[in-house]
């Protein structure tokens, strides 16, 4: 079988590996792919968004399957393309995919059909924004409603805050045509957790759940960034959280699409927070999570190839998760999330059975590796315990000290707020 991955970055990466596992896939393709899948995947150089190339190379290869990574070319309707030329192709289409695409559209259909989130208004004109703000008070939630790179949301501690994010994307267009409208919703407090699905219409084949790291720094400082760290399964979700997260939000969401008429197909990833009035969704997205993915890739005991053939024909895929932990951590750019400098030379490090490699934004010129983004690459291993599984990767990470060119956080899996029994240690 052939496989075609589009996409770029870590996750991508992970799919890669994951898909060279199984033991019917014998050629796997990415597009446009980057330095670390080399070894494993033939990277072609095709832009995620480049319909026609890749229809066309889906075709004369004869592709098996193709899998879409990122959210630009889901709702740059990719799949609908693929779809159009007969092809098999595993992800939403462009009217599926704007659950993730438009928060108003996602808490429209949230509210009409009763998913837990928090309390929302939506708007295009700035002064009745501000004056709903001044109405409600701080802390409150400010969010893009279009695609805006994690960028487009601002917690709000104060109603200036608040009302400065309502300048900046309504008025000063911050985020251009994705923040012509904007979402404002009530403050949460509570853990996050990622919980995604394999989802087919109404069919939803859950995964473990995993806690992503989306701060620069420790202790959950500094600005977002697309991810910094994460791990698998979160352990502050306890199973009644879990099986109420599936019955009460993965299950009705999928249901509800249908009900729209917009069929979902691909994977689907609940933003959730435990609240005291139990978990609500923050986000969805329409895609696997970076870095959650990376880490929970790695639990799964089945062969995606299969996986994803057996939810496409609507046969169960009875997922098998190992029972260990899994966690990964991010070496970055210093600099970045603001500016930082590319083609830093990577230090070498030795491949290991323990620990395994990610990379995002990597390339190679034949001798070595340089860095070429903000999110480098990720180590990561599995353990019988989140602490084994954490001190293989820090160990392993000592190859980037002293951290002046490159930077990881030290806490990943370790800096949120747990009653003591559920501590890591
Ligand atoms: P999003 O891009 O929607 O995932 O939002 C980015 C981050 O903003 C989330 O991971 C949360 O930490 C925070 N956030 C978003 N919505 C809320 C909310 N309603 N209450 C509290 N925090 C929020
Ligand atoms: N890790 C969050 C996301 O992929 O959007």
């Amino acid at each position: 079988m052939k496989v075609l991955i589009i996409g770029r970055g870590g996750r991508e990466h992970s799919l890669v590996q994951k898909f060279a596992e199984s033991p019917q896939v014998t050629q796997v393709y990415a597009a446009p792919g980057n330095a670390g899948m080399q070894e494993q995947a033939e990277c072609l150089p095709f832009s995620e968004t480049d319909h026609e190339k890749l229809v066309g190379f889906a075709k004369d290869q004869q592709v098996d399957l193709t899998f879409v990574g990122p959210e630009n070319p889901l709702l740059d309707g990719v799949v609908d393309s693929f779809q159009e030329a007969g092809l098999q192709v595993f992800g939403p289409t462009k009217a599926a995919a704007l659950i993730e695409g438009s928060k108003h559209f996602a808490k429209q259909l949230m509210q009409k059909y009763e998913i837990p989130t928090a309390q929302y208004a939506a708007f295009t004109d700035a002064d009745q924004a501000k004056e709903y703000i001044q109405k409600q008070g701080a802390p409150i939630v400010v969010k893009a409603d279009g695609l805006a790179a994690g960028k487009g949301v601002v917690v709000a501690e104060t109603v200036k805050q608040a009302l400065k994010a309502v300048d900046d994307m309504l008025l000063n267009q911050q985020f251009g045509e994705a923040s012509e409208e904007i979402v404002i919703e009530e403050f949460l407090e509570g853990e996050e957790f990622s919980l995604m699905a394999f989802v087919h219409g109404e069919n939803v084949y859950p995964m473990v759940t995993a806690r992503d790291h989306k701060r620069a720094y420790e202790n959950d400082e500094g600005p977002n960034t697309g991810g910094m760290g994460a791990y698998a399964p979160s352990r502050v979700v306890t199973e009644e959280t879990y099986q109420y997260a599936i019955e009460n939000i993965l299950n009705p969401t999928a249901r509800a699409l249908l009900k729209e008429d917009r069929f979902f197909s691909g994977i689907l990833y609940a933003g959730l927070i435990q609240t005291t009035e139990g978990p609500k969704v923050i986000e969805y997205n329409a895609r696997f999570g970076d870095p959650e993915t990376q880490v929970v890739l790695p639990l799964l005991e089945n062969d995606l190839f299969q996986v994803i053939t057996d939810v496409l024909e609507n046969k169960d895929p009875h997922l098998r998760w190992a029972d260990e932990a899994c966690a990964g951590v991010v070496v970055a750019s210093a600099g970045y999330p603001g500016s930082y400098e590319k083609g830093v030379q990577l230090p070498k490090w030795t491949p290991s059975e323990e620990v395994f490699t990610i990379h995002a934004g990597t390339k190679s010129n034949g001798e070595h590796y340089l860095s070429d983004g903000g999110r480098v690459l990720l180590f990561g291993a599995k353990g019988e315990t989140l602490a084994s599984s954490l001190e293989k990767v820090y160990q392993a990470l000592k190859v980037f000290e002293p951290q002046d060119k490159f930077f990881y956080r030290t806490d990943i899996g370790r800096s949120v707020s747990v009653s003591p029994d559920q501590n890591v240690e």
